[in-house]
């Protein structure tokens, strides 16, 4: 079979391309922890109210030491606000919506999810700079989504 020449250097820009775009994906997963998410859980959008962990989203320390922090995002806030954390400790986020799609995305670190109504998404981060972080909301949800933010306070000694 005859490939013209010309023909066969986009074939090899293609394949670079797809090299280039799965490595970036591997990459990030390895050096980044830009993971998709991996845990199923859900939840009446409609019973929020009625929820023991959802009807007062709060920052709770377990037992065990771990950090969760319980968050609702509706049209156009964040709830608990602000959310404070301890720095260098991993603080795991469970977020879900009572209304429409939200982002959750602590501004300049990796903290980034979406929150849907029906599910909780969860995911675990550290925090190694203290400091006040805005959060905001990156899924267009309504006439105020550019008003949607919140904030989160780390607390601590940097390491
Ligand atoms: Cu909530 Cu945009």
């Amino acid at each position: 079979m005859n490939v013209e020449f010309y023909e066969r250097i986009w074939m090899w820009v293609a394949v670079a391309v797809l090299v280039l775009f799965a490595g970036t994906v591997l990459l990030t997963a390895a050096i980044a922890a830009v993971h998709p998410p991996s845990h199923m859980e859900t939840i009446d959008p409609q019973a929020i109210a009625l929820n023991p962990e959802f009807s007062h989203p709060s920052v709770n320390v377990q037992p065990d030491g771990a950090i969760v922090v319980s968050v609702v995002a509706e049209m156009y806030s964040f709830s608990p606000n602000p959310i404070e954390v301890p720095a260098n400790r991993p603080v795991t986020f469970r977020l879900t919506s009572s209304d429409v799609i939200h982002g959750f995305e602590v501004v300049g670190t990796n903290a980034n999810a979406m929150a849907i109504p029906g599910y909780v998404s969860q995911f675990t981060v550290s925090f190694p700079k203290p400091g006040e972080y805005t959060i905001g909301c990156n899924e267009y949800c309504g006439v105020l989504h550019h008003y949607m933010v919140g904030k989160l306070i780390v607390k601590g000694e940097s390491k």
